[in-house]
């Protein structure tokens, strides 16, 4: 985006806020009237535009289809207690899809195209935010490879979109896991640590298996071992063992999850213990015998703080402590959520108010 290039606006004749029932919305199925499209080729980033949200033209031999060049972030806005809108921590989601362009050798994607994008799309879909308290926004920026070329290269040509859905709770209930020890989401010198689109496809099958047998997500261990702990198909996990907070490293081969960050951030401001470090799963099994451990929970944009309350290792199912006990998680949840909402100060400066 050079400084002569504005974004053009083309808005829908007819806005479909009116049809959508706010008491009852399905996680990522409703879409806001409005998205931001903006295309590269030549070297840059060119036709920024705000228009209908609906169907783009492509061709059957884009390289997204066929080689996977495609990434995505996932990012939240919430409606304030003075009506403001606020979006949560959006520089780093803007910074690790950088990261993830880099690694997919897709193009540089600069922060006024991301933020002015966004911001206009925000400005025009606004009454879009959700009022109620549980929930928000959920906003999808993504770019994908479109060279008409069959070939295994690095595409020339790209899209940049962001589309948004109101959304409520991700997950409707606490999460049941199974620790996965024969897959393998990511490993040294892989795309773990990118928010690539394949990364998710390959985790389809095994995460398929587990829900057959009723577990709602798999926990990934290392490829190497399979004895430690790294994320969740969703979402980080963290565990609280005695009086301390622990999690895997975020390395090469995990998501940095911008809610995982936010959690340490708080524990560490609060002068709770916290170990990044690998996790091996015995080390849990046995903390849930002796009954040390006290919480187990995912973090992640759509999953926020979901509470884990069965973990299957090796076979064995483990019920966790009760969810109502948990100290530690339900003060990160409703402390992020009082942060977002303008209840309670930002001393970290994570939000960014439109
Ligand atoms: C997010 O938390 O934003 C994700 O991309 C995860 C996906 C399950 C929606």
């Amino acid at each position: 985006m050079t400084e002569t290039q504005t974004i053009a606006i083309q808005k829908v004749s007819k806005s479909r806020l009116p049809d959508v029932d706010f008491d009852h919305i399905p996680f990522g199925r409703i879409f806001t009237d409005h998205m931001f499209v903006a295309d590269y080729a030549d070297g840059q980033w060119k036709n920024l535009r705000i228009q209908p949200y609906g169907p783009l033209a492509l061709t059957p031999s884009i390289s997204a289809l066929h080689y996977g060049q495609s990434i995505f972030e996932g990012m939240k806005a919430y409606r304030m207690e003075d009506g403001s809108i606020n979006l949560f921590r959006p520089f780093d989601n803007l910074k690790r899809i950088q990261t993830s362009a880099e690694r997919m050798c897709m193009p540089f994607l600069p922060e006024e195209v991301f933020m002015e994008g966004l911001k206009a799309l925000l400005h025009i879909d606004q009454a879009w935010v959700p009022e109620k308290e549980t929930d928000s926004l959920y906003i999808r920026p993504f770019m994908f490879a479109t060279d008409d070329y069959v070939g295994i290269r690095p595409s020339d040509t790209y899209s940049f979109v962001i589309f948004c859905c109101p959304v409520g709770a991700y997950y409707s209930e606490p999460v049941k896991v199974k620790v996965e020890t024969y897959y393998s989401r990511s490993m040294e010198g892989g795309t773990g640590f990118a928010k690539a689109a394949g990364n998710y496809a390959a985790a389809l099958y095994p995460a398929k298996q587990a829900q057959a047998k009723g577990y709602h997500q798999l926990v990934w261990t290392d490829s190497k071992t399979h004895q430690f702990i790294e994320e969740s198909g969703t979402m980080n996990v963290m565990f609280v063992v005695g009086d301390t907070l622990i999690t895997a490293p975020a390395d090469e081969k995990i998501l940095k999850g911008v809610t995982r960050d936010s959690v340490l951030t708080l524990a560490r401001d609060w002068g709770l213990n916290v170990e990044e470090r690998p996790v091996r799963v015995s080390e849990i099994a046995e903390a849930q015998k002796k009954g040390t451990l006290k919480e187990a929970f995912g973090t992640g944009t759509a999953a926020t703080i979901a509470h884990i309350v069965l973990m299957n290792i090796e076979g064995e199912d483990y019920h966790l402590p009760s969810v109502e006990g948990r100290v530690w998680s339900n003060r990160f949840l409703k402390t992020l959520d009082d942060i977002k909402r303008g209840k309670m100060i930002d001393k970290f400066a994570w939000n960014f108010i439109l």
